[in-house]
């Protein structure tokens, strides 16, 4: 079945590129990611995964980690490892499962062609709780945009700390929307810096971490 928003994604334990990985263990009591790739030694991977190691400040400061997937096998993944660090210039600081039982890939849904089973470019953005915040999927022949993710997950951490949605193309430091669910009474409480009612169900608000 499908994993839908709001449902607790399911654990595993599986090979690694650092060992056996217990997801729940690995992402601790912070923020996860976990992202899929079609397979080593193809060249939009090698950007992804040189891109993702190049954020590894990005992610801390986010209190998240981030997990790499494909159905590769682990000496695979060890050799392709050497490739993406010399040629993207970065020291890989995660780690890759290697899934070449395709465990993960079938519990999560990442193989989505009878006729290919290569994992497809899938993105589970996973919250403290265990609970499916995200999920992006991208076709092989188009590397992500993980500017974008890091964008989500401070949208997703700004309305979990502080009742607010964010607008279209919203940037850090931009105003935010305040939760249609806060009644003018708890926003006057919440939002110090004041909001301006564009309709009543559309409230804005200076960015309340800034
Ligand atoms: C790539 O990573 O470059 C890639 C992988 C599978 C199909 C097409 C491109």
């Amino acid at each position: 079945m499908a994993l839908l928003l709001g449902d607790t994604v399911p654990n595993f334990t599986q090979e690694s590129t650092d060992g056996p990985i217990d997801l729940y263990d690995f992402f601790g009591d912070g923020w996860g990611i976990l992202f899929s790739h079609p397979a080593d030694f193809t060249p939009v991977c090698t950007t992804e995964l040189g891109a993702v190691a190049g954020l590894k400040e990005q992610f801390d400061k986010r209190n998240t980690k981030v997990i790499g997937l494909s159905v590769d096998d682990l000496a695979s993944h060890r050799d392709w490892v050497k490739d993406i660090e010399e040629t993207q210039n970065v020291k890989l600081n995660f780690p890759i499962i290697a899934d070449a039982d395709q465990k993960v890939a079938n519990l999560y849904n990442m193989i989505q062609s009878e006729d290919n089973k290569m994992t497809v470019r899938s993105v589970f953005i996973i919250d403290p709780e265990k609970k499916l915040r995200l999920t992006i999927t991208y076709p092989a022949a188009t590397g992500r945009n993980f500017a974008e993710i890091l964008r989500v997950l401070d949208s997703l951490q700004l309305t979990d700390g502080y009742k607010v949605a964010t607008p279209a193309n919203w940037r850090d430091g931009d105003d935010v929307i305040v939760l249609p669910a806060v009644s003018n009474e708890d926003a006057d409480k919440l939002f110090p810096k004041g909001y301006e009612t564009v309709r009543p169900y559309l409230r804005t608000t200076p960015q309340p971490n800034k």
